[in-house]
């Protein structure tokens, strides 16, 4: 099953956490996972993808102007409704609006009918409740969770698609 990680970086944190997340993906069974920054995406591989995970930078507490962009004007041709959906962010600062930005792209997708999932509260331990975020300055530390939450976008999607 194909699954696809999106993301904007400009210095690389971002990049980074997402490559980990698909790192996560690939190690459930029967995964074929695969980043792409969203200028530079593989249309038919997106479209084929029955998961579909998006990341930010924090900017000024909210997504990066260029994901908000992309959602408005290039995430309708990907044909993502009834598919597995969810976002991370990447900040300087803990409190620094991640989840804001996180949240805002998961409204997006709520919008364009996709099944938002983070495993949330259900899942135990590490808390992943909206969406991974990581620290830039402390990224290495956060690895670990975005590992796990791209195995648990994995495994959901597999439970809910590979019928
Ligand atoms: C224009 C701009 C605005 C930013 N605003 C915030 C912010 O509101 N909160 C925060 O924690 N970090 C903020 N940052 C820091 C970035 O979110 C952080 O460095 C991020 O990891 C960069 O991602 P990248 O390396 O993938 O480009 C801002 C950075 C820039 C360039």
């Amino acid at each position: 099953m194909k699954m696809s990680v999106l993301y904007f970086s400009k210095s690389g944190c971002t990049k980074e956490m997402a490559e980990t997340i698909v790192k996560g993906m690939e190690s459930i069974n029967g995964v074929e996972a695969k980043v792409m920054s969203i200028s530079e995406i593989d249309d038919e591989f997106v479209k084929e993808s029955m998961c579909v995970v998006i990341g930010t930078p924090t900017y000024y507490t909210n997504l990066a102007a260029e994901v908000k962009m992309w959602l408005d004007t290039q995430s309708g041709k990907y044909a993502l409704a009834g598919k597995l959906g969810g976002a991370f962010a990447t900040a300087n600062f803990v409190h620094g609006g991640a989840h804001n930005a996180i949240q805002n792209i998961l409204t997006h997708l709520t919008f364009m009918g996709m099944l938002i999932y983070s495993g949330g509260n259900a899942c135990g331990k590490p808390p992943i409740h909206i969406g991974p975020v990581a620290v830039s300055a402390q990224r290495d530390e956060y690895k670990p969770v975005f590992e796990i939450y791209g195995q648990r976008m994995a495994k959901k999607a597999t439970e809910l698609f590979n019928k």
